[in-house]
């Protein structure tokens, strides 16, 4: 029997009331009730399977999680703000994409914002008031996704103001009263925008040059980390206490205290370490290797090659984004020339990345099996390629 859409549509509806009722019905013979249909457990299982390291932040986001799900936040404000601070390519976007996928099924149901776009005039004065027919006085809510944000009964919505920054003083005004009362007020169109069942994550590269200075080893914040230490108050500290610190200190030369204080959480991100990039590595290559399968060709690394390419694409100024370059440069680039010059019909193909004479080497070996098997996808690898 075929079914229309409208009929399948209905179907699924029906079908997932009723999961969700039954969801409803156990949780209630078992534990708590509240509005919010998300696992605080498997929503953190999900972050932790894409985020390396971090592990402070994880933490204390899963605390978060439990104190939103169980729904006793403050009604009058958003669920939670937090600032993410840091160098880049480490993991800061990342977690609200692995957090909007683990809640809301889709790594993209969030809304970023980006301070660059919004400290442009006309969406400054969408905010803070457009003279009438002002051009682009109705353009300022289009950066706004309201369903993304507002999120719905069951789930929260989640949002991400991206390089903090770059804002100028009225749009930090306006984030002052949104981080207040839970309100954005648009002058155009009377249209109020509602964070109160919002998640909102802001991201800074402030203090990133800091810490930068600090990991090369300069006589600066050498120098200061050893006063640091040496006050009594600080004695039982830790390296990333001094750090957080140092961050505080430039954020608060950047922006007002009361727009300081009005954040749940301030973290500083770690620049990755060596540990974190072996996994990136490996992540990144079981997806090349799934990209390259419809050649016959596959890839291996050779301990020696894997060793090179951390060494080469550890960088702390650009984390993860180096090691991609990284592998850019020395593998797809040679591979993709390697791959050119084949025809269809050939056989099965491995290609062995090794050193040879101080230089990374893609050779070439005929496969002994007719076709090539693939380790199976992991889900993160899965969810990688569909990026
Ligand atoms: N801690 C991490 N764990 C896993 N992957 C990471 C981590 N940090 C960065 N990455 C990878 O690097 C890319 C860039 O990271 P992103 O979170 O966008 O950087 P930023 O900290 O500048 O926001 C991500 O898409 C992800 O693949
Ligand atoms: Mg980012």
């Amino acid at each position: 029997m075929y079914l229309g859409d409208e009929q399948m549509s209905f179907i699924t509806t029906k079908l997932k009331d009723l999961n969700e009722h039954q969801q409803q019905n156990i949780l209630q013979g078992t534990r708590l009730v509240t509005r919010f249909r998300f696992d605080v457990n498997q929503v953190i299982k999900h972050i932790r399977s894409k985020i390396w390291g971090q592990d402070d932040v994880l933490r204390r986001l899963e605390e978060m999680l439990n104190i939103i799900w169980a729904d006793i936040t403050e009604t009058d404000r958003p669920l939670y703000v937090a600032l993410f601070l840091g160098p880049t390519g480490v993991g800061k976007t990342e977690i609200v994409r692995a957090l909007s996928e683990a809640i809301h099924g889709n790594r993209e149901a969030y809304c970023r914002i980006d301070m660059n776009t919004l400290a442009q005039e006309h969406y400054t004065a969408a905010l803070t008031g457009a003279p009438p027919g002002y051009v682009g006085s109705k353009e300022g809510n289009s950066l706004f996704e309201k369903e993304k944000i507002e999120g719905s009964y069951s789930k929260p919505g989640i949002v991400l103001f991206d390089e903090l920054e770059k804002a100028n003083d009225q749009v930090i005004y306006s984030l002052l009263n949104v981080m207040d009362n839970g309100l954005l007020v648009m002058t155009s169109g009377e249209k109020v925008i509602n964070f109160r069942n919002t998640m909102i994550f802001m991201t800074s590269n402030i203090g990133s040059k800091e810490i930068m200075s600090y990991a090369d080893g300069g006589f600066k914040y050498t120098f200061r980390k050893l006063l640091w230490f040496l006050q009594p108050s600080n004695w039982r500290k830790s390296e990333e206490d001094f750090l957080h610190s140092v961050v505080l200190s430039q954020l608060e030369k950047r922006f007002s205290p009361e727009f300081i204080n009005r954040f749940d959480d301030i973290f500083v991100f770690q620049w990755l370490k060596q540990d974190v990039l072996e996994h990136i590595l490996d992540t990144n290559i079981q997806a090349l290797n799934h990209r390259i399968k419809k050649y016959n060709c596959q890839l291996q690394l050779e301990q020696t090659a894997r060793k090179y390419l951390i060494e080469e694409g550890f960088d702390k100024r650009y984390g993860a984004r180096f090691l991609k370059r990284t592998i850019r440069k020395y593998i797809e680039v040679p591979l993709a020339s390697q791959i050119g010059q084949r025809s269809q019909e050939e056989s099965p193909i491995l290609f062995v990345a090794k050193m040879q004479n101080g230089k990374l080497h893609l050779l070439e070996t005929k496969d002994p099996k007719s076709s090539i098997e693939t380790e199976p996808l992991s889900k993160e690898t899965k969810q990688l390629l569909d990026r």
